[in-house]
């Protein structure tokens, strides 16, 4: 029995009527780009994850930008984020006009250390964005109230934690926008590239929405130069399919994260994923830490289980940062965790008998 990482065949097979029956009848209305599946999914996910509005775009890359462009971010703007991300995150920053400043992540929970955030603070710096990385809220409280005190606005990076919980309150809600990506192995994912962002401020949304429709709301208008990120038709559909799911699926992730935790907590070398005080993790990826890393992926893979590694290098220490000459002292947790870090098979289907496999391979190495 091989175990592979993910499985978004098992999950189609599942819930193939439904999604069948959903392009069918994108082809048979022509209903492409726009039109009434995307208004749909926009209303039916700002339900799900609590929020008066949904921008839905391209990706979750797309997302980020439109966000920032509506905040208006100039030259010589600084935006703190995590040292510990996909590449988006930071690089959005950049697209956007801004400069990227990096803070290293708390040892534990591998999410931005809010005493990391607070230090890099200068007079330049205009906004936070905490990433919740794996489907593990960020410190929420302590971001909101360094934001508060310093006048910054906070954009949540919310690609990897649909449905996640801080405080018994979704993420996505805490920031003045959150983003969302819906790449096909996210939690909630479509059978192509799709994103949203969402917020509760309708002049926000609003200009968002300009912004990712070339510059109006309706056609030939066009207030302000946007670009062209559209969700489809069809992507939105599938979306608006699986969304009645993702609730259980996520229950399915959790249930399957304690089995693991249960089963690796006492192995010794393995650190099995620490989630802080008042978060509800979604398991995008269950990640454990592991002094010899390498060695143990290799053992896993050689004996059919897929593993990833998310990811191999901190976001200072990549090729496209060279510039900001990042030493790992600066960025102690992040520097130290892309050695050690693995992210084992986690989706919603998984079986038992895979997670046992596993886990016997991992008590073996
Ligand atoms: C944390 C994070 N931010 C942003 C993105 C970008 O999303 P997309 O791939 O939809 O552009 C991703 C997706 O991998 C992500 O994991």
């Amino acid at each position: 029995m091989s175990v592979p990482f993910a499985d978004l065949q098992l999950q189609y097979q599942t819930i193939k009527g439904e999604i069948d029956a959903a392009i069918s009848a994108v082809i048979r209305d022509n209903a492409f780009i726009r039109g009434p599946n995307v208004d749909a999914f926009e209303r039916e996910f700002a339900d799900a994850v609590e929020v008066k509005h949904c921008v839905s775009c391209a990706n979750g890359t797309d997302a980020l930008y439109l966000a920032m462009a509506a905040l208006n971010v100039r030259p010589g703007d600084e935006v703190i984020t995590t040292a510990h991300s996909w590449i988006s995150t930071s690089a959005m920053i950049t697209h956007a006009g801004a400069s990227v400043v990096f803070a290293d992540t708390d040892e534990r929970t591998f999410t931005i250390d809010p005493a990391a955030i607070e230090a890099a603070i200068t007079p330049r710096t205009v906004g936070i964005i905490p990433v919740h990385l794996y489907g593990q809220p960020a410190d929420m409280d302590a971001i909101m109230a360094i934001a508060a005190r310093h006048k910054l606005w906070v954009v949540e990076d919310c690609a990897q934690a649909h449905l996640a919980r801080y405080k018994d309150r979704q993420v996505g809600s805490f920031g003045v926008a959150a983003t969302y990506s819906f790449y096909p192995g996210k939690n909630l994912g479509a059978m192509g590239d799709a994103g949203a962002v969402v917020t509760n401020d309708s002049a926000l949304a609003e200009h968002m929405t300009m912004l990712a429709r070339h510059g109006g709301l309706t056609k030939y208008q066009h207030h302000i130069e946007g670009i062209n990120s559209r969700l489809d038709g069809m992507q939105a559909a599938i979306l608006s399919a699986k969304l009645p799911h993702l609730r259980d699926w996520t229950k399915a992730r959790q249930d399957a994260a304690r089995i693991y935790d249960a089963c690796l907590n006492q192995v010794e070398d393995v650190m099995v994923p620490t989630v802080g005080p008042d978060r509800t993790h979604v398991y995008h990826l269950y990640t454990i830490e592991h002094p010899r890393r390498d060695a143990l992926a290799a053992h896993l893979n050689a004996n059919g289980v897929q593993t990833a590694i998310n990811y191999p290098t901190a976001l200072p220490f990549l090729a496209a940062y060279s510039r900001l000459k990042a030493r790992p002292e600066q960025f102690p947790n992040a520097y130290r965790a892309q050695g050690r870090i693995l992210s084992l098979p986690m989706f919603a289907e998984i079986t038992r008998e895979q997670q046992d496999k596993v886990i016997e391979l991992v008590r073996a190495f």
